[in-house]
């Protein structure tokens, strides 16, 4: 064995910058980073060669003065922190005292400064101060530089003398969309402050400061693309400590990858396994089998609530009552879901200027593509009074054979509907009034603006299973003893979990008893699921509450079995329906729960405007 050596100061860093400064991406996160935290109104970032050959950020942030220039590129050195305690309760986004240092390590850097208190200094225009680093050691170099009040760093060169990390590159237009996706990052962690970012001198993102929600609304359309506002609900909610806000896409615009996921903490951007799992847990009833939902979510609790000091790249953060969020954002979320009325999503599409796109959103397919201007449901940002959510009425459109009689008090009926429609001041409901059946599957309606096309069966499905699990609900979960107590063998660690998860488990309707250090007895289920395989389910519970303090697999499971036997009751195709039964399908479906998809997340209706319509026959153009 060799000797032991200190390292020098660039190898340490550079050993450090192996952990935080994977790609140029990178380096634009810990800059950007620390110019918000600088309290930067404005950022220009300029980039070439995919940041490989250079990063360059000016900022018009608090500046640094002269005396800790020379400290800002050493590893260990901070402004943010100076105790434990601040450790504890941080507010900034960087702490660690290292991203400078390390990316100094592996690129040619400088930072030019002026500190706000230096301008008009004795030396003039030239107040601010120019730093590099250079040699083994990291030695810092002085010199009078001309900057406004504000900071600008430029990494050039970035691996240049760490050939092995360079080699793992990608070309440069990957590299730059990476650089993008941060900077979209950020942009939508802070509202109020000014973007641009250039890439080989070519302007590609210019982002004003957005102010009011419309401002704000405009900036999420211009990263995420307008068709998610146009398919998303705003959310807003409070309790406990803890409050949630952003902006969430329907059921019915889903994705096929997870890649529309923005969630912050404290206006960090986080990845975090609990946080995708409650969302999801939210909308496991109304999204399509696979797919995935899309969403800009901000959370917001006291700093102390939150580790931040988990991961070197700060992606990942520890919630002290990781349960208590967990319950949070599912709830909440899993509320508003629920909550969306037709009346929410009849906004019309106004960015929708391709005369065949309506054509292509009419169609059921059309609502499940991300890039596709679907009229289906548009966002709600509007105030709209929602629908009272009175129960659905009685099953009054249940299946009756056609006489073929006329109805006299229908047609009577349904001519005062109709003449609503074109009055002035007459309240027409969302989904208007049934026009007709079309081949035995879909009921034409119209309402003041357009026409509503609905998939019978898909919309009776969803009524049916919300009626089935209200009732469930109500009359509390029936447990049913087993003739045969069920004995489970499990590790010490999960019979514990069992055993302090007693009570709460009862609640879903499982009753165990531990009965040696690794097993425990089953003995009453909920009766709807006597058949079911227990065993699994336990198992499964048990490791959702061991990862996630909380597990709803009993109610999706009960739910999945009474979403089957709504599937089967519900009105098949080609039954005939008479109007007033058509049209009570439409008010029930304005009264019931997330009945914009079917239980298996398929839209049960679309919308097309007349301007829509109009725009199909190239009328008025
Ligand atoms: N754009 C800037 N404007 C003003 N001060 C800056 C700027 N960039 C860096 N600094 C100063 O330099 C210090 C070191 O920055 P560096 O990014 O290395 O560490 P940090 O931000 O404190 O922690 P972390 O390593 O977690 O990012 C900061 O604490 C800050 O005082
Ligand atoms: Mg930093």
């Amino acid at each position: 064995m060799s000797r032991i050596n200190l390292l020098s100061q660039r190898l340490a860093n550079q050993i450090a910058a192996g952990e935080v400064v994977e790609r140029p991406a990178s380096v634009v996160k810990e800059l950007t980073e620390n110019s918000l935290d600088a309290g930067a109104s404005r950022l220009e970032i300029e980039v070439e060669q995919g940041g490989t050959k250079l990063i360059k950020i000016k900022d018009d942030g608090l500046g640094i003065h002269k005396q800790d220039l020379e400290l800002a590129l050493s590893r260990h050195a901070t402004s943010k922190i100076t105790d434990l305690e601040d450790l504890e309760n941080i507010a900034s986004l960087g702490f660690r005292g290292e991203a400078l240092a390390s990316i100094s390590s592996v690129s040619r850097l400088t930072m030019t400064s002026t500190a706000g208190d230096d301008l008009n200094a004795a030396n003039g225009d030239n107040s601010g101060w120019k730093v590099v680093a250079e040699g083994q050691e990291m030695n810092v170099i002085l010199s009078p530089a001309a900057h406004s009040r504000g900071t600008t760093v430029e990494v050039r060169d970035l691996f240049f003398n760490t050939p092995a990390r360079k080699k793992f590159l990608k070309t440069e237009k990957t590299e730059f969309s990476r650089i993008d996706e941060i900077l979209k990052r950020i942009a939508l962690s802070r509202f109020d402050v000014q973007f641009s970012l250039t890439h080989n001198q070519r302007a590609i993102r210019k982002l004003l400061p957005a102010k009011s929600d419309q401002e704000k609304q405009r900036r999420v359309a211009l990263v995420c693309g307008p068709a998610f506002v146009e398919n998303s609900v705003f959310v807003e909610m409070e309790g406990q400590g803890l409050r949630l806000w952003g902006w969430v896409s329907l059921p019915t615009f889903s994705r096929s990858q997870a890649d529309l996921q923005y969630f912050y903490v404290n206006g960090r951007i986080i990845r975090d396994k609990l946080v995708t799992h409650a969302v999801k847990q939210a909308y496991r009833d109304v999204l399509f089998h696979g797919r995935h939902p899309a969403y800009v979510l901000y959370l917001e609790l006291a700093p102390s609530a939150v580790d931040v000091n988990v991961h070197p790249t700060k992606h990942e953060v520890r919630f002290r009552d990781s349960r208590l969020v967990h319950d949070f954002l599912f709830s909440s979320l899993h509320k508003a879901l629920a909550e969306l009325r037709p009346s929410d999503q009849l906004v019309e599409n106004v960015q929708n200027s391709d005369p065949f796109a309506a054509m292509q959103s009419g169609g059921v397919g059309g609502a499940f593509t991300a890039g596709s201007d679907s009229s289906y449901a548009a966002g709600n940002f509007s105030d709209q009074s929602r629908l009272s959510l009175a129960g659905p009425s009685s099953n009054s459109y249940s299946y009756r054979p056609n006489t073929g009689q006329p109805d006299v008090n229908a047609i009577q009926s349904q001519m005062e509907n109709f003449a609503k429609l074109t009055a002035d001041d007459a309240e027409v409901p969302p989904l208007g009034y049934a026009i007709a059946q079309l081949h035995g599957i879909y009921i034409l309606a119209q309402n003041k603006e357009g026409l509503i096309t609905v998939d019978m069966h898909a919309a009776h499905e969803r009524i049916t299973y919300e009626r089935m699990k209200t009732a469930c609900q109500n009359e509390e979960l029936k447990m049913q003893p087993l003739l045969v107590p069920l004995s489970i063998a499990l590790s010490q660690g999960e019979a514990d979990c069992a055993e302090t998860e007693k009570e709460p488990l009862l609640t879903i309707g499982i009753e165990i008893e531990r009965v040696a250090a690794e097993s425990i007895v089953v003995r009453q289920v909920p009766s709807i699921l006597r058949n079911a395989n227990i065993e699994q389910l336990v198992r499964d519970v048990l490791s959702d509450v061991l990862e996630y303090g909380s597990s709803n697999r009993i109610q999706a499971h009960q739910d999945e079995l009474l979403s089957t036997m709504a599937c089967h009751g519900s009105i098949r195709a080609n039954r005939h329906l008479t109007i007033p039964e058509m049209n009570a399908l439409l008010r029930d479906m304005e009264a019931t729960e997330r009945s914009g998809q079917c239980n298996h997340g398929r839209p049960t209706w679309v919308y097309q405007s007349l301007n829509e319509l109009d725009k199909l026959f190239l009328r008025g153009q």
